[in-house]
């Protein structure tokens, strides 16, 4: 039943290129976005004031992704909420505000409650939800299923990859609706979306690289990961992903908010992974990874093939192929799932179902 992969969650990662060709392909007609089954005009979408995503753990991390992409490309105010939060502080919503919540099991608890929360004032709902027929798929107005098939490992990843995809597409979407993006840079994205699932492929042909780092990683207290924009929404996932099954303290910063508190932490030894995937802030992160250097701090890299110059600052460096960067998240992530896997080995735990944890939070 594992694929012969000595975990689901391995299992799981490379299921990640099929969750995202079948996800993509139940949208695209004839090499074109369509919603049309998803009960959102293009009226609808002209007239969204703002949009709120609202979700638990790694399907909040998604939308913070979609927050990037969606405001970059369509120009729509989006705000995200961590549900446990959206429900108990009464929200402010329009009647054209458009709701969308995120959950891979359709059950968790506080996504529940918030979407209940939005259909009680009267907006219009989406979700975002991989098990068909689940409660929040049952009372969403709409829903926009990802098909990563059922995933086992309390870890998310393929669900993760396949959220991420969900919220391209309506990104792209509504940017052309909305007059955002022209026909050529319409079908410019959709094109690049499609070579997601092979270049995925490629990452992980080269996992044992990241095998070897991460077994000397096993010993490790702390673990800090920064970056800017989507690679500040990639950290927060890569550090989930370390966290609950290697359980090493680790923390995501946004670079800039490091000499705000955190940077008295960097001692000797601590490692601090840079993302950087988004040429725009390159320079930005290496200052501050550099600022941890000098603090002691041993550093890894992670970012996109042609970036060597990062060479001369980290030590370890992991390169994902090219993409669109509104897509990064989709390459860069798997590398860090692959380190949450590989020092959850080395350490001897249990990958695929951590202490503490439940693959759904039915209860608050
Ligand atoms: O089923 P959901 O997508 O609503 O679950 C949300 C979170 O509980 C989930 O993503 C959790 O954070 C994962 N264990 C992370 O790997």
């Amino acid at each position: 039943e594992k694929g012969g992969y000595e975990h689901f969650m391995m299992k799981e990662i490379h299921e990640q290129p099929k969750a995202i060709l079948d996800t993509m392909n139940s949208k695209i007609k004839d090499g074109r976005i369509d919603l049309s089954d998803m009960g959102l005009s293009e009226e609808d979408i002209k007239n969204i004031s703002q949009v709120f995503i609202v979700a638990c753990g790694s399907a909040y991390h998604t939308g913070v992704v979609t927050q990037y992409v969606m405001e970059d490309l369509a120009r729509i105010p989006v705000r995200v909420e961590l549900a446990s939060e959206f429900r108990y502080r009464r929200p402010i919503l329009n009647k054209n505000d458009l709701v969308i919540v995120v959950s891979q099991s359709g059950e968790t608890a506080d996504t529940l409650a918030g979407l209940r929360l939005a259909k009680e004032q009267g907006v219009k709902t989406l979700g975002i939800v991989n098990v068909v027929g689940s409660s929040i798929a049952r009372e969403a107005d709409n829903v926009f299923y990802t098909l990563a098939g059922p995933e086992i490992a309390v870890a998310t990843t393929k669900a993760y990859s396949a959220q991420l995809i969900a919220g391209y597409m309506l990104s792209i979407e509504f940017a052309r609706v909305r007059g955002e993006i022209t026909e050529e840079q319409y079908t410019g994205y959709i094109t690049e979306l499609q070579t997601i699932p092979d270049k995925i492929g490629r990452i992980l042909e080269d996992k044992e690289r990241i095998q070897w780092f991460a077994a000397k990683q096993a010993n490790a207290q702390d673990i800090f990961f920064v970056g800017r924009g989507i690679d500040y929404a990639i950290c927060l996932e890569g550090s989930l992903k370390l966290k609950e099954i290697s359980y090493i303290h680790s923390e995501a910063y946004a670079a800039g908010e490091l000499k705000h508190g955190t940077i008295s932490l960097i001692e000797d030894g601590i490692l601090v992974i840079g993302v950087l995937t988004q040429p725009e802030l390159y320079e930005k992160t290496i200052s501050n990874m550099v600022e941890c250097k000098s603090r002691g701090a041993s550093l890894m890299a992670l970012t996109t093939v042609g970036n060597y110059s990062i060479e001369d600052t980290a030590e370890f460096t992991v390169y994902v192929p090219k993409t669109d960067e509104h897509f990064a998240a989709s390459l860069a992530v798997v590398p860090l799932q692959l380190l949450g896997y590989y020092v959850s080995v080395a350490r001897g735990l249990d990958v695929d179902k951590p202490r503490n944890l439940a693959k759904s939070v039915t209860v608050e």
